[in-house]
Parts: C-alpha cells; structure tokens; sequence
C-alpha cells in the first residue's frame, strides 16, 4: 500500500481519536476527521453521513458512540463496514472495550467484513478523570463510586492512540487483536489517592453500592440510556476477575512499557485541568 493513505478518523475530535488523528497527520498521512460538526459531517445516528464521509478514503478507525454495548451498534458497525468495503476502504481499526460480551460481536463484524483489520481493546481509560463522567467529581474534592474491591488496570489514552496509528499505518498489524492495559490495576480509591498527591488537594473518596449509585444518577435527572451504559459497565466489565489481568500488548506493539497512573494523573495534573495544584509542605 502507498505510503501516505485517507484516513478517515471516526470519534476525532474525543479522547482517542484526537490524539490519532494528530499523531496521523504527524506522520505524513491525510486526516478526515469523522464528526457530528466535520465537514462532511459524520453522525452514527443519521446513517445517510456516512457515505459521504467514507467516501475516498483507504482507512479507518472506528470509534463509536456511546459504547459498542449499547442497543443498535450491531447493526451500526454492521452497516458502516458494509459501506467502506463498497467505498473502496482497505482497512479498519475499531476500538472495542476489553470485557464487554457486546463489543465481541462488533468485533467479528469488522473482521469479517472483507477489509484488513486490527481490533484494540482497551481497558477503562486514565482519562475518564480528567475528560469524562469522573471529571466532576475529581474537581469537587468528592468521588464517591461503586465497586470498591475492583482492581482496574487504567490505560492511557495516548498509549491507545499509539497502538491505533501503528496499526492503521503498518500491515504487520493485519489480523491482530490487541488487549491494552496500564501496567499495573488499581481500586478507585489507590487512584483518587495518586490524583491527590499529583493535585495537592484533598479528595474525599466514597465507596458506595451499586443501586445507590444508579439510584443517585436518576435521582440527578440523567437520561435512562446513560444510567444503564454506565450501570453496566461498572457491573459487567468491572465484576469480571479477567478484566483485571494487567497485559502486554502496548509493550508489545511499541516497544515501550505502558504508560503507569502515576505519570497519568502528575501531567495531568500540571496541565492545570483539574485547577492548581497545592504544592507539598516537605
Ligand atoms: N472511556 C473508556 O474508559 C473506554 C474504555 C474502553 C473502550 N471505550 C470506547 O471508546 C469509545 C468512545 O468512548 P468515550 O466515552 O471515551 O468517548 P470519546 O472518545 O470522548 O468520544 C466522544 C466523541 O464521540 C463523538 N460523538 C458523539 N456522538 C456522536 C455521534 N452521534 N456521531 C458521531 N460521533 C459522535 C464526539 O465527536 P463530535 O462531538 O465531534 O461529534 C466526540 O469526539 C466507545 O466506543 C467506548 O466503548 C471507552
């Protein structure tokens, strides 16, 4: 295949996609970013974007959204990989979420679907912290959270995003399924703690039981479909002893140990995102 290929870029502008679509045009290669507000525009729920989008392009990664668990994403990966085959699309990369029984059949659907493909499987990400539903509670010094026994071994968003561009860049990658992890897994509180001692500031951690936390989500007004996704990972991926295994793949796949919470949550916290840090009395 030629050196510079169109990579479309689904989810480009989220936590992986960004960070793949940067990384891509780093590397010489041409970036479509697929989004609700790109140009042309690509919305999982309006299928009539999606030829436009696909259209011209030799690659791409596919990130859907909410999660390849919910109702519907069989038939949506379904549909779109039907459509870049017949768009001339060579090859696919989709991340999927390691432990979930739903995004596996997504997974066979893109290995299946005639294109060269990599699946990655990623684990919780380090980045649910600092740029999703955990956020809130980090900068109100308050986390309370189910699954306190729960040892998750948190991957980095830039190491995913590394693996992904490797995969859509090199065919040794064809075929392969990767399971990425952080190096080691942590309880919520261990690391409510490291983004403690990053930040300076004081955190209260909470555990609480499952229906509490579902119960205080509606009691918040948040929509019915957001609350079961949510319930459901915490229930499904975060109860299984498997998902907890720490794996090697980012090593394998960049030659690089992965990147640990620790380093996570210190850049993180000097960014200034989760405001200033406090600095340590020694
Ligand atoms: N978060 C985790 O811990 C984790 C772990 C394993 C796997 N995953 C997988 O990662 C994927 C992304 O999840 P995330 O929560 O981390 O989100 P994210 O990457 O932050 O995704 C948000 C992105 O999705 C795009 N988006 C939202 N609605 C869309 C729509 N209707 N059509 C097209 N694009 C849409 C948004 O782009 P625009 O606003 O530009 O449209 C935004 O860039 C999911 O498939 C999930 O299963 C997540």
């Amino acid at each position: 295949m030629k050196n510079s290929s169109n990579i479309l870029v689904i989810g480009g502008t989220g936590k992986t996609g960004r960070k793949v679509a940067q990384e891509l045009q780093k590397r010489g290669q041409k970036v479509r970013i697929g989004g609700r507000n790109s140009n042309p525009a690509f919305d999982w729920s309006k299928p009539d974007t999606w030829a436009e989008a696909l259209e011209g392009m030799d690659k791409v990664y596919i990130v859907f959204y909410p999660d390849l668990a919910v109702p519907g994403a069989l038939q949506a990966i379904t549909k779109l990989t039907e459509m870049a085959k017949e768009a001339g699309v060579q090859k696919a990369v989709l991340l999927s979420g390691k432990g979930e029984q739903e995004a596996e059949r997504c997974e066979q659907v893109v290995a299946q679907s005639g294109m060269d493909y990599t699946l990655v499987r990623a684990s919780w990400f380090s980045q649910n912290f600092s740029e999703s539903f955990l956020m809130e509670p980090i900068l109100a010094g308050y986390v309370a959270l189910p699954m306190p026994d729960a040892k998750i071994p948190f991957v980095d968003t830039g190491d995913i995003a590394e693996v992904v561009v490797e995969a859509l860049i090199n065919d040794a990658h064809n075929g392969q399924t990767y399971e990425l992890t952080g190096p080691r897994a942590i309880t919520f509180r261990a690391a409510v703690r490291e983004i403690e001692a990053a930040t300076g500031k004081s955190i209260v951690y909470r555990a609480v039981s499952l229906e509490d936390y579902k119960a205080s989500m509606e009691a918040a007004g948040l929509p019915d479909d957001y609350v079961w996704l949510i319930d459901y990972l915490f229930r499904e991926v975060l109860s299984v002893p498997a998902n907890q295994d720490v794996t090697r793949d980012v090593e394998r796949v960049l030659g690089r140990p992965a990147t640990d919470f620790t380093a996570y949550a210190q850049k993180t916290a000097a960014s200034g995102i989760w405001g200033e840090t406090v600095p340590q009395s020694v």
